[in-house]
């Protein structure tokens, strides 16, 4: 089922009387950014962590055989790094079509990783969303993301660009990393054969 945000997202009025405001990304945000911006900076957020328990019905898989993308769940114990973008208001119509599965805006506490902090909007599909796949074991999750491809492209590529956005970033994942591992055992790059 899919679970489009957009209408949802369009009344929120995030920092009114502001002409810009710092947009945080964790997921194909960071690696993607095929939006204006005035500036990116790298930062970080607490008490969230990035976990693969989202459905992509509509970028990185199709609604028959839907992918496994980034969202955010609540962690007092841990901090997420992404990246921070500054955004003006009219870049908020395409984000919300490009995240319209689910997700929707939350504005957060940012601190940027060069120093000083901010407050910015955030993406975040919660566990109430339909397209909301939640956990499962990482091989199960690893496999799903090797067979699955939508409209933007391969989940496969999703996963490996993500893990090598954040090894640029100087940030180890370990969910992230351990699904990267993961799928490579099942699909070697140099051979291109799923293993059974
Ligand atoms: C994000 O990147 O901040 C949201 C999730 C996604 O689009 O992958």
């Amino acid at each position: 089922m899919v679970a489009d945000t957009t209408a949802i997202n369009r009344q929120h009025r995030p920092f009114p009387g502001q002409d810009s405001f710092w947009l945080f990304g964790y997921g194909s945000l960071i690696y993607k950014a095929d939006f204006p911006y005035l500036a990116c900076r790298p930062a970080v957020i607490h008490g969230w962590k990035r976990r693969f328990w989202q459905g992509s019905h509509d970028h990185r898989g199709t609604p028959q055989a839907p992918g496994r993308v980034a969202t955010l769940i609540e962690d007092p114990s841990v901090r997420c790094v992404g990246m921070a973008y500054r955004i003006r208001p009219e870049a908020l119509g395409p984000l919300d079509l490009r995240e319209k599965n689910g997700y929707l805006r939350f504005t957060t506490p940012l601190r940027f990783l060069d120093g000083g902090e901010d407050r910015g909007l955030v993406y975040i599909a919660t566990e109430e969303n339909p397209a909301f796949l939640g956990p499962a074991p990482i091989p199960d999750m690893a496999r799903q993301i090797v067979s699955c491809s939508g409209p933007s492209g391969s989940n496969r590529d999703y996963l490996l660009e993500l893990a090598r956005a954040l090894r640029a970033l100087g940030e180890e994942d370990p969910h992230v990393f351990a699904l990267e591992e993961a799928m490579e055992d099942l699909f070697p790059r140099s051979t291109g054969v799923v293993s059974p």
